[in-house]
């Protein structure tokens, strides 16, 4: 289907736009007061996410209020692990928990590969009520987590400041590693294509955990898998957001892939030289700047929309927007990219 506003394609593929496009990371839910109604008439996060005509309205909202120029299938990186044994639970204040994590190869082993027709089949159904509900308004972004976050999360079965376990892991049996990296990495192919089939006109990788590995680790143990998910995905345009891996940037400029997610802390001047002309960049308004007023919020992101220049440029945060940032702010934010002039 023909969309009406394709201005974050145009900008992923390197063609001109008259201007900058915007959305926020994680803009589905947190922040908006009509996500929260809908959530609190549920059991919990998981019931929304395995609703898909739910997931479909959540997901939509951020168009209607915020007015953003692309949506992002409400859902979590977490479904992939789930699909491929390890179930999850999300607790309330706290974040994610595994009842089972992975430590042997028995562990390695006894995951599937899973048909993700099958075992995800909700967030498929999800993502073409969106593309029916949106009508061609803006572009569907569909995501994964990275292989190397997906198995920190499957080592740790939680959050972690250090993720220590994980990257544990790496040193004391890294042919473990590699094999489980292996299996998430197939299941993730898998994964965005039926995202793709199903109507996701651009995906995401988000590499959340890539910031605390070495330059070294994150080479064999991340860019390598995200390098082969890129390979296989010629279907529509790719994002990678490796957050924190400021030490790499080099790296991903060489990534079969469109866009290079920054986070705040990637000076916007080093990363192009880094990254090449190639690439399109994303990023990267630190996510604390909306806590200020709305003056300051209008003067950095007009800083920020100054270095990035117009083309090859699509405009977020640099991580997710927090919780507790109010939607006017957030307004603010995208009205200032919509009616800055270059
Ligand atoms: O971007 C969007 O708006 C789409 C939906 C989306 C969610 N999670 C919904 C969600 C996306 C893209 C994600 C990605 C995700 N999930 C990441 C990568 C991005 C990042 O922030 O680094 C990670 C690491 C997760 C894992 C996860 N899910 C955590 C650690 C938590 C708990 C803390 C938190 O972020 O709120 C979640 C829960 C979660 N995922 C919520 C939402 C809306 C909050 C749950 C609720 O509504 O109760």
């Amino acid at each position: 289907m023909k969309l009406d506003n394709d201005l974050l394609i145009k900008a992923a593929i390197g063609e001109n736009v008259e201007r900058t496009p915007v959305w926020l990371m994680r803009q589905a839910g947190r922040i908006l007061p009509e996500y929260r109604a809908i959530r609190n008439s549920l059991s919990g996060f998981k019931e929304l996410v395995e609703t898909p005509h739910l997931a479909a309205e959540v997901t939509i909202q951020p168009v209607d209020i915020l007015d953003v120029d692309a949506a992002i299938i409400f859902s979590d990186i977490l479904v992939v692990p789930e699909a491929m044994g390890l179930s999850y639970q999300m607790i309330e204040k706290k974040g994610p928990w595994f009842e089972k994590t992975i430590h042997t190869n028995e562990d390695v082993d006894s995951l599937v590969i899973p048909d993700v027709n099958d075992q995800l089949s909700y967030v498929m159904e999800a993502i073409r009520i969106t593309k029916k509900e949106l009508n061609g308004r803006v572009p569907l972004i569909g995501f994964a987590g990275a292989p190397w976050t997906i198995f920190s999360y499957m080592i740790e079965g939680q959050g972690s400041k250090t993720f220590s376990k994980a990257k544990k892991m790496l040193y004391t049996n890294p042919e473990l590693a590699h094999n489980l990296l292996k299996k998430i990495t197939l299941t993730t192919i898998k994964y965005l294509k039926a995202q793709i089939s199903a109507g996701a006109d651009v995906v995401q990788l988000f590499d959340s955990w890539a910031g605390i590995l070495t330059h070294q680790q994150y080479i064999e143990f991340g860019i390598k898998y995200v390098n082969e998910i890129c390979n296989a995905i010629n279907e529509v345009p790719v994002t990678v957001f490796s957050k924190g891996a400021y030490f790499a940037r080099k790296e991903l400029g060489e990534l079969k892939c469109n866009t290079i997610g920054l986070d705040w802390n990637m000076d916007i001047k080093k990363s192009r030289e880094l990254i090449g002309p190639e690439k399109t960049l994303q990023g990267n308004l630190d996510p604390c700047v909306l806590y200020s007023d709305f003056k300051n919020i209008q003067k950095q992101t007009n800083e920020m929309l100054c270095k990035f220049g117009k083309n090859r440029h699509i405009a977020n945060l640099g991580h997710g927007v927090y919780p507790d940032i109010t939607p006017d702010k957030v307004i603010c934010f995208i009205e200032a990219v919509k009616t800055y002039k270059n």
